[in-house]
């Protein structure tokens, strides 16, 4: 047959098209499993828009940055601080939040002058800026803002829900509750009727301070003079424990010697009884301590910027542990990446109460203090106001000599994580999982499960913000099933999951979604709720094998199950025939098979997934798109072709699969010479891969520029196991004749044992 695509081999261009395709494969196949690199990839993602994840937002003409989130006592309402204004959204139905009503608070004209007078932009930064927002009692939210780099707060009455209008004389003073700077980092916690804040003091954002106000209990703050904090500490999240509040931040480290600038990660303590000294240290805290956090794989620079953390609530079975996410300060290749640690509140208190540092002021080094003990313990909730001993021994003695050191869950690089939230899920057999929501620099959102004995996997990825703006708050609302995450243009509601966009009880269960299960009954992937003994699912391995065996997907004795489902495809002269097969796991490898022969290399090739194939003798029968996952091999889409002259007799093993006719794509081989062949089908595969070539040479030289670049490209190389050793010479004649023969894996290589990656290469 003239028309054969491997009339190929006599055409360098396509030769050279051969070569790059392969090279791109190699490029592009996941790292050798396993340790380190790009750490777990989510099994699904969602494009922004994507229908699969139908999303809702909200947005409010003249409204941005809706930075701040609360939700209410009964879970029925958001209150949003937004630029200038303050919102309460009803979100007890599903869909768009909707508005119950707006309040404006704009900084006063004189204090936005003022702040254009000191240079700062009228454009973007001379307004209030929403920071606190707390509810105060039944009848009141407690708020604070930038008030135009002049901090402000005040009580918001509250009437069903309705937020009633803020009066100016019931404004006040903000400074140590909100930053000056909306750019700056701050945290707030109301406990017990006192608001905990974490912010800068003044204006030039040089002076951190941590600071208990309201309620009847005298008002505490760090000490300057003392330096408690470094001037930069940046504070990300504060959080109450039963005798004391615990904030996180970040500052440069002055205890270690290094050449560069060195943040690193803390946790600080205060007591909730503190009153301050009585003559030493009056309105100061008494019972202020700091730990470093450690946040690190062994042998790898530490995860050294902590940007978030959150308590998991109470009701899991084990004890208490604080999630928070990570990046470093070092970017490795050129990328960011990021961490989830888990610390335990144990380990914390543990830390708290032991050794401590002191500055030796002559060499100015920090070492570990070994005097005599001081009683009442410094720094103990149980330290009085007036034992000055223990005052005098607090002022020099607030760092700790041991450090808290955290569970990496979750390494990923090529990622920003800027906010997590986090809850647990019950799955089918009544164990628990601990669920976390990551946001993005680039507004994504991660669902990760964290398995009781291994490291963190990614359900799914869902792009939120379409122009990649960073999630400035996630709020996780456990009775609307829903987590909520604020934007600079508005606020994306996202259901936990969308069970049904799993088809199969395959799919389903090896999504390991703890909060969707298969129902054999309905056939349908489902939210789990009350947990149906029927139902299946498999958190623990994933192993559809298990868990959907006296389904229909029953997997025969043989090892490949039979399709629910045949298209029947019907060839058409002089065209070639496009079979898509839809990638549903990011975590699975794909390959074609036909029935037990093999695929007709003459008259096929694989691109971008799809098998092109070309009408001629012999070619028709049964084609299988096969997906490998966690060692299980299943078909995604099986097609039949047929041709209408001569249709083929249905194999009897597929007698009572339902089929259904479909029409493909087609691409027009005009005339059925064989140059019009190549005319019409191998110019926008040649332009494609010709393009990719010059890419992928600009990057591979890159690569190879570095040292690092040729020892990763190495690795890759030995990591790969699939290349010929040859294939690394450059391309001779004998290859030039025989294109793709080596790399082919047909059907019948492939096991679903083993984990053959039968990627295919035409
Ligand atoms: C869930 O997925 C199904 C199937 O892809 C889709 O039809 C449906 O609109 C989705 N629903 C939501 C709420 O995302
Ligand atoms: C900011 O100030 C400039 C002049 O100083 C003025 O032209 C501009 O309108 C102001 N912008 C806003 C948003 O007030
Ligand atoms: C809540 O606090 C506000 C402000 O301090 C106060 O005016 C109000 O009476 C309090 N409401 C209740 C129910 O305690
Ligand atoms: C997890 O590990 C612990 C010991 O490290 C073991 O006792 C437990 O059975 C393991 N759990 C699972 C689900 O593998
Ligand atoms: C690859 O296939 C997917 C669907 O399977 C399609 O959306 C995408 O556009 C294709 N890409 C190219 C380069 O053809």
């Amino acid at each position: 047959m003239t028309m054969a695509l491997p009339s190929l081999g006599q055409d360098p261009w396509s030769l050279l098209s051969v070569f790059f395709f392969q090279l791109f494969l190699l490029l592009s196949l996941p790292p050798a499993s396993g340790t380190g690199g790009q750490g777990p990839v989510p099994r699904v993602k969602y494009h922004a828009g994507d229908g699969h994840r139908a999303l809702s937002f909200f947005q409010q003409k003249g409204l941005r940055d809706f930075d701040t989130l609360l939700l209410s006592g009964d879970g029925n309402t958001l209150y949003v601080g937004a630029r200038e204004a303050i919102l309460a959204l009803n979100i007890e139905n599903p869909g768009i939040p909707r508005l119950r009503n707006m309040i404006p608070w704009p900084a006063s004209e004189k204090k936005k002058n003022e702040c254009a007078f000191k240079k700062k932009s009228n454009e973007t930064q001379c307004f209030n800026f929403i920071r606190v927002l707390v509810s105060y009692n039944a009848t009141h939210l407690y708020a604070c803002g930038t008030f135009a780099f002049s901090p402000a707060c005040t009580f918001i009455e509250l009437q069903d829900s309705f937020l009633l209008p803020i009066l100016k004389d019931k404004v006040t003073d903000g400074k140590g509750q909100s930053p000056f700077d909306p750019a700056h980092k701050h945290t707030a916690v109301l406990v017990d009727g006192m608001l905990y804040s974490g912010t800068m003091n003044n204006f030039l954002g040089s002076e951190p301070i941590l600071m208990r106000t309201l309620g009847s209990q005298p008002v505490l703050k760090t000490d300057i003079f003392l330096r408690w904090l470094h001037p930069d500490a940046s504070f990300v999240a504060a959080i109450p424990s039963t005798q004391v509040v615990y904030f996180f931040f970040e500052e440069t480290a002055s205890e270690f010697d290094f050449f560069e600038e060195l943040y690193t990660s803390r946790v600080a303590q205060v007591c909730k009884n503190d009153v301050g000294g009585e003559k030493l240290l009056q309105k100061k805290w008494t019972t202020f301590l700091k730990a470093q956090l450690l946040c690190a794989q062994p042998g790898q620079l530490p995860f050294n910027i902590i940007r978030h953390a959150v308590l998991l609530p109470a009701d899991s079975p084990s004890v208490p542990r604080i999630y928070a996410v990570f990046t470093s300060q070092w970017q490795v290749g050129g990328t960011r990446s990021s961490a989830v640690c888990a610390f335990s509140l144990t380990d914390i208190e543990r830390v708290f109460k032991g050794k401590y540092k002191e500055l030796n002021k002559e060499t100015s080094r920090w070492t570990t203090y070994r005097g005599s003990e001081v009683n009442p313990r410094p720094g103990s909730c149980s330290m009085g106001p007036s034992s000055d001993k223990a005052l005098t021994f607090m002022k020099d003695h607030f760092l700790m000599d041991e450090h808290v050191v955290g569970a990496p869950l979750l390494v990923k690089s090529g990622v920003e994580y800027t906010q997590l939230a986090v809850e647990t899920a019950q799955g089918l057999d009544g164990s628990s999982h601990v669920v976390l929501y990551l946001g993005t620099s680039t507004g994504s959102l991660h669902k990760a499960v964290v398995p009781q004995n291994s490291s963190a996997y990614l359900v799914e990825e869902i792009q939120l913000s379409p122009n990649s703006e960073p999630v400035q708050n996630l709020q996780l609302a456990p009775t609307q099933g829903a987590v909520f995450a604020g934007f600079s243009e508005g606020i994306w509601r996202v259901p936990r999951a969308n069970c049904s966009v799993y088809k199969s009880c395959v799919d389903c269960v090896l999504a390991r979604d703890p909060h969707c299960a298969w129902d054999p009954e309905s056939r349908l992937c489902s939210l789990l709720s009350g947990s149906p003994l029927t139902w299946k699912q498999d958190m623990e391995r994933g192993n559809p094998e298990w868990a959907c065996a006296r389904g229909p997907m029953a997997r025969s004795p043989r090892r490949q199950s039979s399709p629910q489902l045949i298209k029947e495809v019907l060839t058409v002269p002089n065209s070639i025939l496009e079979l898509p097969c839809p990638q549903l796991s990011a975590l699975a490898s794909y390959h074609w098979s036909h029935g037990k022969a093999k695929i007709p290399e003459a008259s096929s090739t694989v691109y971008n997934g799809s098998l092109l194939l070309l009408p001629q003798d012999g070619v028709g029968g049964l084609y299988q798109c096969v997906a490998t996952e966690n060692g299980y091999s299943y078909p995604v889409v099986s097609y039949w072709v047929d041709s209408q002259d001569q249709p083929l007799a249905l194999d009897p093993e597929l007698a009572g699969v339902p089929r259904e006719r479909v029409q493909v794509p087609l691409t027009r081989v005009g005339g059925g010479a064989s140059m019009a062949a190549q005319r019409s089908y191998w110019p926008h595969f040649l332009i494609v891969t010709v393009l990719l070539a010059i890419v992928l040479l600009g990057v591979l030289t890159l690569l190879l520029a570095s040292p690092l670049g040729v020892l990763r490209a190495r690795g890759k190389v030995q990591g790969c196991g699939m290349l010929p050793p040859r294939e690394k010479a450059p391309l001779s004649r004998e290859q030039h004749l025989q294109p793709s023969k080596d790399h082919r894996t047909s059907a019948s290589d492939v096991d679903a044992d083993n984990n053959h990656l039968g990627a295919e290469v035409a």
